[in-house]
């Protein structure tokens, strides 16, 4: 018996136009939830729409900027006209950028954290009232393996996952009473466009493969989300090569500082 039953609950999934987040749309969808997507690329969440519409799913969209605040009001305001509340909120939404620190402008610093931290900060305190009053709430917050352990030549990024990861456990602590459970989500290399889409790509990447498929489907790391929020966990780590990466950083954390500075 699955501790929490997704048909019928009424779900937020930010940063839904591709990627991961796409792919939880439709897992949540095909599960029988009602959805509210948004992201900036109007095409992309018309044809999502139109394709859970035609399986028979219910969905609506937003379409806009995440760190705009009329933009994450306009999101919560639908969940609440359209399906009378809100069960859940998946914060997806995110941005890289690759390339050394001492090289980079400090508006990339500034860019990458409203996508990667703030929003997802402010999206949730605006529905945290709502939320409350759902059917076995919670907060999905899709991390990042290295906001467990940090990898070079994505400092900002890094530090984003980080915060995020902090955030989503104390509130975990602070909401248990009132019944809001917290997901973080911490995927490894995912074949998504979040490489291409990143803010800034200034370095080969010594811990990213070239060319063919890129670590896990979208559709799998979906899948695994949406068990990890069945069964109520509190973090998801999708894949075998994260795993091991957080193992590696919990027992022999110099093995991999070793490791990296060899390619720099
Ligand atoms: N792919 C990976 O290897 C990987 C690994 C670990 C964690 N993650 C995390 O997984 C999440 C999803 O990424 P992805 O891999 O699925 O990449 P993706 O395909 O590039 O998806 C990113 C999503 O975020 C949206 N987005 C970006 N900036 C936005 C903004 N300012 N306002 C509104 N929406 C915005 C994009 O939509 P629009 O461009 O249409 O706005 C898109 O829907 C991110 O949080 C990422 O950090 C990815």
């Amino acid at each position: 018996m699955p501790r929490r039953e997704l048909r019928d609950a009424r779900i937020i999934v930010t940063g839904a136009s591709s990627g991961i987040g796409a792919a939880l749309a439709e897992a949540l969808a095909a599960r029988g939830a009602k959805l509210v997507v948004t992201a900036r690329r109007e095409a992309l969440l018309q044809q999502l729409a139109a394709k859970i519409r035609s399986a028979g799913g219910a969905v609506e969209y937003v379409v806009g900027d995440i760190t705009d605040e009329a933009v994450r009001r306009a999101v919560v305001d639908r969940a609440i006209s359209k399906f009378g509340g809100l069960d859940v909120l998946v914060n997806n939404a995110g941005v890289g950028a690759f390339g050394r620190f001492d090289e980079a402008d400090p508006a990339r610093l500034r860019q990458l954290f409203e996508v990667d931290f703030f929003a997802a900060l402010e999206l949730t305190r605006l529905a945290l009232p709502t939320l409350k009053q759902g059917n076995r709430p919670a907060i999905v917050n899709v991390g990042s393996i290295l906001g467990r352990r940090a990898l070079p030549l994505a400092s900002e990024y890094c530090a984003a996952k980080f915060a995020l990861r902090g955030f989503s456990e104390a509130l975990r602590m602070e909401l248990a009473q009132s019944g809001v459970d917290v997901l973080l989500v911490s995927p490894g290399t995912t074949d998504t466009g979040f490489f291409t889409s990143a803010l800034e790509m200034k370095a080969k990447l010594p811990w990213r493969k070239e060319g063919a498929r890129q670590g896990m489907t979208p559709e799998a790391t979906a899948a695994a989300i949406v068990v990890a929020l069945e069964k109520g966990r509190s973090e998801v780590i999708p894949g075998v090569g994260p795993k091991l990466l957080a193992l590696a950083e919990r027992f022999v954390p110099g093995l991999v500082d070793r490791a990296m500075r060899r390619y720099l």
